[in-house]
Protein backbone atom coordinates (compact mmCIF):
# COMPACT_ATOMS: atom_id res chain seq x y z
CA UNK A 1 0.00 0.00 0.00
CA UNK A 2 0.80 3.52 -0.61
CA UNK A 3 0.46 6.97 0.11
CA UNK A 4 2.23 9.89 -1.67
CA UNK A 5 3.55 12.12 0.90
CA UNK A 6 3.35 9.58 3.56
CA UNK A 7 2.41 5.78 2.16
CA UNK A 8 -0.96 4.58 1.82
CA UNK A 9 -3.69 2.40 -0.60
CA UNK A 10 -3.88 0.99 -3.71
CA UNK A 11 -0.93 2.76 -6.22
CA UNK A 12 -0.97 3.36 -9.79
CA UNK A 13 1.90 1.60 -9.96
CA UNK A 14 3.59 -0.94 -7.14
CA UNK A 15 6.03 0.81 -5.20
CA UNK A 16 8.31 -1.62 -2.85
CA UNK A 17 10.12 -0.76 0.31
CA UNK A 18 13.04 0.44 -0.88
CA UNK A 19 11.17 2.83 -3.41
CA UNK A 20 9.21 4.34 -0.91
CA UNK A 21 12.55 4.88 0.96
CA UNK A 22 14.20 6.32 -1.92
CA UNK A 23 11.03 8.87 -2.36
CA UNK A 24 11.21 10.32 1.13
CA UNK A 25 14.83 11.31 0.83
CA UNK A 26 13.53 12.47 -2.97
CA UNK A 27 11.01 14.69 -1.15
CA UNK A 28 13.79 15.76 1.39
CA UNK A 29 16.23 17.03 -1.37
CA UNK A 30 14.11 18.76 -3.28
CA UNK A 31 11.86 20.58 -1.32
CA UNK A 32 15.29 21.81 0.40
CA UNK A 33 16.31 22.55 -3.10
CA UNK A 34 13.13 24.98 -3.68
CA UNK A 35 13.87 26.77 -0.27
CA UNK A 36 17.68 27.56 -1.49
CA UNK A 37 17.93 30.25 -3.71
CA UNK A 38 16.32 33.42 -3.95
CA UNK A 39 13.70 35.06 -2.58
CA UNK A 40 10.19 33.82 -3.61
CA UNK A 41 6.94 36.05 -3.48
CA UNK A 42 3.46 34.48 -2.63
CA UNK A 43 0.18 35.58 -2.06
CA UNK A 44 1.22 36.47 1.44
CA UNK A 45 2.56 39.62 -0.44
CA UNK A 46 -0.67 40.86 -1.21
CA UNK A 47 -1.62 41.65 1.95
CA UNK A 48 -0.36 44.92 3.55
CA UNK A 49 -1.10 46.05 7.34
CA UNK A 50 -1.90 49.60 7.04
CA UNK A 51 0.46 51.38 10.04
CA UNK A 52 -0.70 52.93 12.48
CA UNK A 53 1.81 55.27 14.00
CA UNK A 54 0.61 55.89 17.45
CA UNK A 55 -0.99 51.82 18.01
CA UNK A 56 1.36 50.05 19.19
CA UNK A 57 1.31 48.49 22.70
CA UNK A 58 4.41 47.77 24.71
CA UNK A 59 6.84 44.68 24.06
CA UNK A 60 6.42 43.26 27.53
CA UNK A 61 3.00 43.12 27.64
CA UNK A 62 2.79 40.99 24.62
CA UNK A 63 2.17 37.32 25.28
CA UNK A 64 1.35 35.07 22.09
CA UNK A 65 1.41 31.82 23.53
CA UNK A 66 -1.37 29.82 22.06
CA UNK A 67 -3.32 26.31 23.19
CA UNK A 68 -3.07 23.86 20.58
CA UNK A 69 -5.16 20.79 22.07
CA UNK A 70 -5.76 22.15 25.34
CA UNK A 71 -1.57 22.53 25.51
CA UNK A 72 -0.18 25.89 25.99
CA UNK A 73 2.87 26.26 23.27
CA UNK A 74 4.77 29.58 24.06
CA UNK A 75 4.66 30.94 20.24
CA UNK A 76 1.88 30.47 17.56
CA UNK A 77 3.58 28.97 14.81
CA UNK A 78 4.80 25.13 15.03
CA UNK A 79 6.89 22.85 13.14
CA UNK A 80 5.16 21.49 10.38
CA UNK A 81 4.78 17.38 9.44
CA UNK A 82 7.59 16.59 6.82
CA UNK A 83 9.14 13.61 7.27
CA UNK A 84 10.67 10.36 8.74
CA UNK A 85 11.45 6.43 7.54
CA UNK A 86 14.80 6.10 6.75
CA UNK A 87 18.10 6.63 8.59
CA UNK A 88 18.46 9.91 7.27
CA UNK A 89 15.22 11.52 7.81
CA UNK A 90 15.35 9.78 10.92
CA UNK A 91 18.04 12.01 11.94
CA UNK A 92 16.58 14.78 10.31
CA UNK A 93 13.41 14.56 12.78
CA UNK A 94 15.71 14.03 15.82
CA UNK A 95 17.08 17.75 15.07
CA UNK A 96 13.59 18.85 14.52
CA UNK A 97 12.39 17.44 17.69
CA UNK A 98 15.71 18.87 20.07
CA UNK A 99 14.83 22.37 18.26
CA UNK A 100 11.38 22.01 19.27
CA UNK A 101 12.39 20.79 22.91
CA UNK A 102 14.15 23.52 23.58
CA UNK A 103 12.11 26.56 22.34
CA UNK A 104 8.60 24.79 23.50
CA UNK A 105 7.58 24.83 20.02
CA UNK A 106 4.82 21.91 19.12
CA UNK A 107 6.05 19.72 16.13
CA UNK A 108 4.72 17.50 12.89
CA UNK A 109 6.43 14.45 11.43
CA UNK A 110 6.13 12.96 8.29
CA UNK A 111 3.56 10.33 7.63
CA UNK A 112 4.06 7.19 9.70
CA UNK A 113 2.79 4.85 7.60
CA UNK A 114 5.78 3.45 6.21
CA UNK A 115 6.68 2.39 9.47
CA UNK A 116 3.52 0.91 10.12
CA UNK A 117 4.67 -1.56 6.95
CA UNK A 118 7.85 -1.72 8.15
CA UNK A 119 8.90 -2.16 11.81
CA UNK A 120 12.75 -0.96 10.72
CA UNK A 121 11.46 2.86 9.54
CA UNK A 122 9.40 3.23 13.50
CA UNK A 123 13.00 4.33 15.15
CA UNK A 124 13.42 7.54 12.57
CA UNK A 125 9.80 8.54 14.28
CA UNK A 126 10.48 6.71 17.69
CA UNK A 127 13.38 9.23 17.51
CA UNK A 128 11.05 12.76 17.98
CA UNK A 129 9.59 11.37 21.68
CA UNK A 130 12.91 10.25 22.75
CA UNK A 131 14.50 13.79 22.50
CA UNK A 132 11.01 15.77 23.03
CA UNK A 133 9.09 13.66 26.04
CA UNK A 134 7.16 16.57 27.35
CA UNK A 135 6.27 18.51 24.20
CA UNK A 136 3.49 18.60 21.74
CA UNK A 137 3.64 16.22 19.02
CA UNK A 138 1.72 15.59 16.11
CA UNK A 139 2.22 11.92 14.07
CA UNK A 140 0.92 11.92 10.33
CA UNK A 141 -1.05 9.41 8.49
CA UNK A 142 -2.49 9.47 4.79
CA UNK A 143 -5.88 10.05 4.50
CA UNK A 144 -7.27 5.81 3.08
CA UNK A 145 -5.60 4.10 6.20
CA UNK A 146 -7.85 2.57 8.92
CA UNK A 147 -9.16 3.60 12.06
CA UNK A 148 -6.48 0.94 13.59
CA UNK A 149 -3.51 2.63 11.46
CA UNK A 150 -4.18 5.78 13.06
CA UNK A 151 -4.36 4.63 16.65
CA UNK A 152 -1.35 2.92 15.79
CA UNK A 153 0.25 5.73 14.64
CA UNK A 154 -0.77 7.93 17.98
CA UNK A 155 1.15 5.38 19.74
CA UNK A 156 4.18 4.78 18.26
CA UNK A 157 4.95 8.70 19.28
CA UNK A 158 2.51 9.08 22.17
CA UNK A 159 1.05 11.60 20.26
CA UNK A 160 -0.54 14.62 21.26
CA UNK A 161 -2.51 14.70 18.16
CA UNK A 162 -2.82 13.10 14.60
CA UNK A 163 -2.48 15.30 11.42
CA UNK A 164 -4.88 13.66 8.70
CA UNK A 165 -2.93 14.85 5.05
CA UNK A 166 -5.48 14.79 1.93
CA UNK A 167 -3.17 15.53 -0.94
CA UNK A 168 -5.16 14.55 -3.72
CA UNK A 169 -3.48 16.52 -6.45
CA UNK A 170 0.47 14.54 -5.44
CA UNK A 171 -1.99 11.47 -5.73
CA UNK A 172 -2.66 12.58 -9.41
CA UNK A 173 0.69 13.28 -10.43
CA UNK A 174 2.22 10.91 -9.02
CA UNK A 175 2.72 7.18 -10.19
CA UNK A 176 2.86 5.86 -6.79
CA UNK A 177 -0.16 7.77 -6.51
CA UNK A 178 -3.60 6.31 -5.95
CA UNK A 179 -6.41 8.72 -7.02
CA UNK A 180 -9.35 6.62 -5.33
CA UNK A 181 -10.72 9.51 -2.98
CA UNK A 182 -14.28 8.84 -3.01
CA UNK A 183 -13.67 7.06 0.24
CA UNK A 184 -11.88 9.82 1.98
CA UNK A 185 -14.22 11.52 3.79
CA UNK A 186 -15.68 8.41 5.38
CA UNK A 187 -12.54 7.51 6.51
CA UNK A 188 -11.75 10.33 7.54
CA UNK A 189 -14.65 10.16 10.01
CA UNK A 190 -14.11 6.80 11.13
CA UNK A 191 -10.80 7.63 12.53
CA UNK A 192 -12.57 10.66 14.21
CA UNK A 193 -14.50 8.70 16.11
CA UNK A 194 -12.21 6.21 16.56
CA UNK A 195 -9.22 8.25 18.02
CA UNK A 196 -8.97 10.29 21.58
CA UNK A 197 -6.89 12.31 20.52
CA UNK A 198 -7.60 15.17 18.27
CA UNK A 199 -7.66 15.01 14.87
CA UNK A 200 -6.19 17.96 12.58
CA UNK A 201 -7.22 17.39 8.67
CA UNK A 202 -4.50 19.03 6.62
CA UNK A 203 -3.61 19.73 3.07
CA UNK A 204 -0.11 19.77 1.89
CA UNK A 205 0.59 22.73 -0.70
CA UNK A 206 -2.87 23.08 -2.40
CA UNK A 207 -5.35 24.55 -0.25
CA UNK A 208 -8.75 23.72 2.06
CA UNK A 209 -11.85 25.38 0.23
CA UNK A 210 -14.88 26.72 2.86
CA UNK A 211 -16.40 23.72 1.01
CA UNK A 212 -14.07 21.40 1.97
CA UNK A 213 -13.83 23.22 5.60
CA UNK A 214 -17.77 22.87 5.52
CA UNK A 215 -17.69 18.72 5.14
CA UNK A 216 -14.80 18.22 7.50
CA UNK A 217 -16.88 20.22 10.12
CA UNK A 218 -20.18 18.24 9.11
CA UNK A 219 -18.34 14.87 10.54
CA UNK A 220 -17.02 16.07 13.61
CA UNK A 221 -12.96 17.16 12.42
CA UNK A 222 -12.48 20.23 14.85
CA UNK A 223 -8.74 21.37 13.70
CA UNK A 224 -7.71 22.07 9.76
CA UNK A 225 -4.94 23.67 8.60
CA UNK A 226 -5.22 25.22 4.94
CA UNK A 227 -2.03 24.57 3.69
CA UNK A 228 -2.12 26.30 0.73
CA UNK A 229 0.20 26.52 -2.40
CA UNK A 230 3.26 29.59 -2.72
CA UNK A 231 5.54 27.74 -0.36
CA UNK A 232 6.78 23.35 -0.71
CA UNK A 233 5.09 22.71 -4.71
CA UNK A 234 4.58 18.96 -4.45
CA UNK A 235 4.18 19.16 -7.75
CA UNK A 236 7.25 20.68 -9.63
CA UNK A 237 8.91 17.59 -6.46
CA UNK A 238 6.87 15.26 -8.36
CA UNK A 239 7.80 16.47 -12.10
CA UNK A 240 11.19 16.47 -10.85
CA UNK A 241 11.28 12.90 -9.53
CA UNK A 242 9.69 11.73 -12.93
CA UNK A 243 10.69 14.34 -15.41
CA UNK A 244 8.72 12.00 -17.93
CA UNK A 245 5.30 12.26 -16.15
CA UNK A 246 5.10 16.18 -17.12
CA UNK A 247 2.29 17.97 -15.32
CA UNK A 248 4.46 21.16 -15.19
CA UNK A 249 1.07 22.35 -17.28
CA UNK A 250 -0.91 22.21 -13.82
CA UNK A 251 1.48 24.64 -12.02
CA UNK A 252 -0.36 27.16 -9.66
CA UNK A 253 -3.19 24.66 -8.50
CA UNK A 254 -4.97 25.23 -5.77
CA UNK A 255 -5.44 28.26 -3.76
CA UNK A 256 -2.63 30.25 -1.13
CA UNK A 257 -3.29 29.97 2.34
CA UNK A 258 -4.22 33.74 2.53
CA UNK A 259 -6.82 32.81 -0.34
CA UNK A 260 -7.77 30.13 1.37
CA UNK A 261 -8.26 32.25 5.25
CA UNK A 262 -9.89 34.85 4.09
CA UNK A 263 -12.64 31.73 1.89
CA UNK A 264 -13.16 30.08 5.20
CA UNK A 265 -13.43 33.25 7.37
CA UNK A 266 -16.16 34.47 4.45
CA UNK A 267 -18.14 31.23 4.47
CA UNK A 268 -17.86 30.19 7.84
CA UNK A 269 -21.38 28.81 8.25
CA UNK A 270 -21.34 25.66 8.14
CA UNK A 271 -17.70 25.78 9.99
CA UNK A 272 -18.16 27.69 13.12
CA UNK A 273 -16.38 25.27 15.10
CA UNK A 274 -13.44 24.36 13.16
CA UNK A 275 -10.54 25.58 14.13
CA UNK A 276 -8.10 26.91 11.71
CA UNK A 277 -4.59 26.54 11.36
CA UNK A 278 -2.53 28.30 8.16
CA UNK A 279 0.57 26.81 6.27
CA UNK A 280 1.92 26.79 3.19
CA UNK A 281 4.92 29.38 1.67
CA UNK A 282 5.25 30.84 5.79
CA UNK A 283 8.56 32.62 4.69
CA UNK A 284 9.17 35.01 7.79
CA UNK A 285 7.47 35.89 11.11
CA UNK A 286 5.70 38.83 9.19
CA UNK A 287 3.82 35.85 7.15
CA UNK A 288 2.98 34.41 10.51
CA UNK A 289 1.39 37.59 11.48
CA UNK A 290 -0.79 38.17 8.33
CA UNK A 291 -1.95 34.29 8.70
CA UNK A 292 -2.58 34.57 12.38
CA UNK A 293 -4.56 38.29 11.35
CA UNK A 294 -6.88 36.52 8.93
CA UNK A 295 -7.60 33.86 11.78
CA UNK A 296 -5.50 31.29 11.83
CA UNK A 297 -5.18 30.18 15.53
CA UNK A 298 -1.28 29.10 14.73
CA UNK A 299 0.75 28.59 11.84
CA UNK A 300 2.46 26.00 10.61
CA UNK A 301 5.85 26.21 8.97
CA UNK A 302 7.61 23.28 7.04
CA UNK A 303 9.92 24.27 3.52
CA UNK A 304 11.65 27.50 5.94
CA UNK A 305 12.49 25.25 8.89
CA UNK A 306 13.52 22.27 6.89
CA UNK A 307 16.22 24.60 5.24
CA UNK A 308 17.60 25.92 8.55
CA UNK A 309 17.55 22.13 9.79
CA UNK A 310 19.27 20.75 6.91
CA UNK A 311 22.07 23.70 6.96
CA UNK A 312 22.93 24.37 10.58
CA UNK A 313 21.57 21.13 12.63
CA UNK A 314 19.36 21.38 15.48
CA UNK A 315 21.41 24.69 16.48
CA UNK A 316 20.43 26.95 13.41
CA UNK A 317 16.91 25.97 14.04
CA UNK A 318 17.09 26.48 17.33
CA UNK A 319 18.47 30.13 17.01
CA UNK A 320 15.70 30.87 13.62
CA UNK A 321 12.83 29.51 15.98
CA UNK A 322 14.26 31.86 18.95
CA UNK A 323 14.20 35.00 16.42
CA UNK A 324 11.22 33.82 14.92
CA UNK A 325 9.38 34.39 18.89
CA UNK A 326 11.15 37.36 18.90
CA UNK A 327 10.37 39.18 16.10
CA UNK A 328 6.67 37.64 16.06
CA UNK A 329 6.41 39.29 19.66
CA UNK A 330 7.71 42.83 18.10
CA UNK A 331 5.40 42.52 15.22
CA UNK A 332 2.72 42.10 17.55
CA UNK A 333 3.49 44.93 19.49
CA UNK A 334 3.72 46.79 16.40
CA UNK A 335 0.10 46.43 15.73
CA UNK A 336 -0.70 46.87 18.57
CA UNK A 337 -1.77 43.40 19.63
CA UNK A 338 -1.10 41.88 23.33
CA UNK A 339 -2.78 38.49 22.24
CA UNK A 340 -3.03 36.44 19.05
CA UNK A 341 -6.80 37.38 19.20
CA UNK A 342 -5.42 40.55 19.19
CA UNK A 343 -4.08 40.60 15.71
CA UNK A 344 -7.70 39.88 14.36
CA UNK A 345 -8.43 43.45 14.70
CA UNK A 346 -5.66 44.16 12.50
CA UNK A 347 -6.17 46.78 9.61
CA UNK A 348 -5.19 44.40 6.37
CA UNK A 349 -5.20 45.79 2.81
CA UNK A 350 -5.80 43.08 -0.03
CA UNK A 351 -4.04 43.64 -3.02
CA UNK A 352 -3.67 42.08 -6.49
CA UNK A 353 -3.92 38.07 -7.33
CA UNK A 354 -5.47 37.93 -3.55
CA UNK A 355 -8.32 40.79 -4.11
CA UNK A 356 -9.08 39.19 -7.40
CA UNK A 357 -9.63 36.18 -5.40
CA UNK A 358 -11.96 37.64 -2.62
CA UNK A 359 -13.67 39.23 -5.86
CA UNK A 360 -14.70 36.18 -7.72
CA UNK A 361 -15.25 34.25 -4.46
CA UNK A 362 -17.70 37.33 -3.66
CA UNK A 363 -16.30 38.20 -0.48
CA UNK A 364 -15.83 42.06 0.78
C1 LIG B 1 5.97 17.70 3.63
N1 LIG B 1 4.62 17.79 3.94
C2 LIG B 1 3.98 16.70 4.49
N2 LIG B 1 2.74 16.83 5.03
C3 LIG B 1 2.13 15.79 5.63
O1 LIG B 1 1.04 15.96 6.16
N3 LIG B 1 2.72 14.55 5.66
C4 LIG B 1 3.96 14.33 5.12
O2 LIG B 1 4.47 13.21 5.17
C5 LIG B 1 4.63 15.44 4.52
N4 LIG B 1 5.86 15.30 3.96
C6 LIG B 1 6.58 16.42 3.62
C7 LIG B 1 7.92 16.29 3.28
C8 LIG B 1 8.68 17.42 3.04
C9 LIG B 1 10.14 17.28 2.74
C10 LIG B 1 8.08 18.72 3.11
C11 LIG B 1 8.88 19.97 2.89
C12 LIG B 1 6.74 18.83 3.38
C13 LIG B 1 3.85 19.03 3.70
C14 LIG B 1 4.01 20.09 4.78
O3 LIG B 1 3.51 19.68 6.03
C15 LIG B 1 3.27 21.39 4.36
O4 LIG B 1 1.90 21.13 4.31
C16 LIG B 1 3.73 21.91 3.02
O5 LIG B 1 5.10 21.66 2.82
C17 LIG B 1 3.51 23.42 2.89
O6 LIG B 1 4.24 24.14 3.85
P1 LIG B 1 5.63 24.88 3.51
O7 LIG B 1 6.64 23.83 3.19
O8 LIG B 1 5.38 25.75 2.32
O9 LIG B 1 5.97 25.64 4.76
Amino acid sequence: MNDSVGDDRVPHVDEDAAGRRERKEDHVRLATAQWTGGARTTEFDDLEFLHHALGGVTLEEVDLSVRLFDREVAAPFYINGMTGGTESTGRINQQLAIAARETRTAMGCGSVSIALEDESAADAFRVIRRENPDGLVMANIGVGRSAEDARRAVDLLQADALQIHVNAVQETVMPEGSPDFSTWLSGIEQIVRALDVPVLVKEVGFGLSARTLAQLASIGVSWADVSGRGGTDFLAIENDRRPARDYSYLTGFGQSAPAALLDAAAHREHAEHLRLLASGGVRDPLDVVKALALGAQAVGVAGSFLKAVVEGGADGLIELIGSWQQHTRELAALLGARTVADLRSSDLLVRGRLREFCELRGID
